[in-house]
């Protein structure tokens, strides 16, 4: 049987391949404050700016490549039973080849009920030929449609199926996260006692995990690629 590795990215996972993390830019994300954004009382308060404003992310998305890093991750399936659980929402995953991809934040490239946004029948995915989202459309359920993404202030649904994959796990990887947001942040706790912990990220982590672990002090691509070798893993 092969073992299983357990990814958990963040916003540094897609560093190298154009996107902004989310701090250290002074609060803002591509421009824009967190709050407005990202937040459940940001929608609220100028659901057109929010629509706009993910428009504007999702055409930057369809130009976007994986990097060395997200295809690195997807290789080891291989040799490996990988699982990503990641808290960025493009797809830059799934671009790599990487199958096993739980959202923890929610997809750019969808959109949804603002009234249930889990309700699959109302979830539509977005092409490059159709990408944007014109203000004020209307979900099928007659409320406004908005971007399929958790926004701070929601529930993380994908929370307990990420934590039965870490409880899985044989290995442990954390990626370009400042580990400050909660609940994603702790998944790292359920994976069994023992298991090997490793963190990439070229910056100290002050939120690091609890126990112990290897820092690789690298960006996501380096980083990557000294795990592999750690691993005894050949792309
Ligand atoms: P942060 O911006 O908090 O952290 C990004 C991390 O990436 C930092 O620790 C950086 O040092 C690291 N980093 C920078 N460049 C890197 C590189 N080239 N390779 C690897 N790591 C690098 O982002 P997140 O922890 O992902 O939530 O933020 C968590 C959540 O907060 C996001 O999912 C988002 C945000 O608000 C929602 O949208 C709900």
């Amino acid at each position: 049987m092969k073992k299983k590795i357990v990814f958990l990215t963040g916003a540094g996972m897609s560093v190298e391949s154009g996107f902004k993390t989310f701090r250290g830019n002074d609060g803002l994300w591509e421009n824009y404050p967190v709050e407005q954004v990202a937040s459940h009382e940001g929608w609220e308060a100028d659901p057109t700016l929010v629509t706009n404003f993910y428009n504007m992310l999702r055409r930057k998305l369809w130009q976007a490549e994986p990097n060395e890093g997200h295809r690195l991750i997807a290789a080891l399936e291989r040799d490996y039973d990988v699982s990503v659980l990641t808290q960025n929402v493009d797809n830059l995953h799934e671009k790599a080849g990487s199958t096993h991809v739980i959202h923890l934040h929610g997809e750019l490239t969808k959109v949804c009920s603002s009234i249930d946004p889990y309700d699959e029948r109302y979830i539509q995915q977005l092409t490059p030929e159709h990408s944007d989202v014109e203000p004020g459309t209307k979900a099928g359920d007659g409320s406004l449609l908005r971007p399929f993404i958790v926004f701070f202030g929601e529930s993380v649904p994908m929370l307990e199926p990420a934590a039965r994959e870490a409880m899985k796990a044989d290995i442990f990887v954390i990626i370009g996260t400042s580990l400050n947001v909660y609940p994603a942040a702790g998944l790292v706790q359920y994976a069994p006692q023992g298991c090997p912990v490793y963190l990439i990220d070229p910056d100290p982590v002050f939120n690091a995990p609890n126990g112990k672990f290897t820092h690789i002090q690298k960006g996501a691509s380096e980083g990557m690629k000294e795990l592999c070798e750690k691993l005894g893993f050949k792309k």
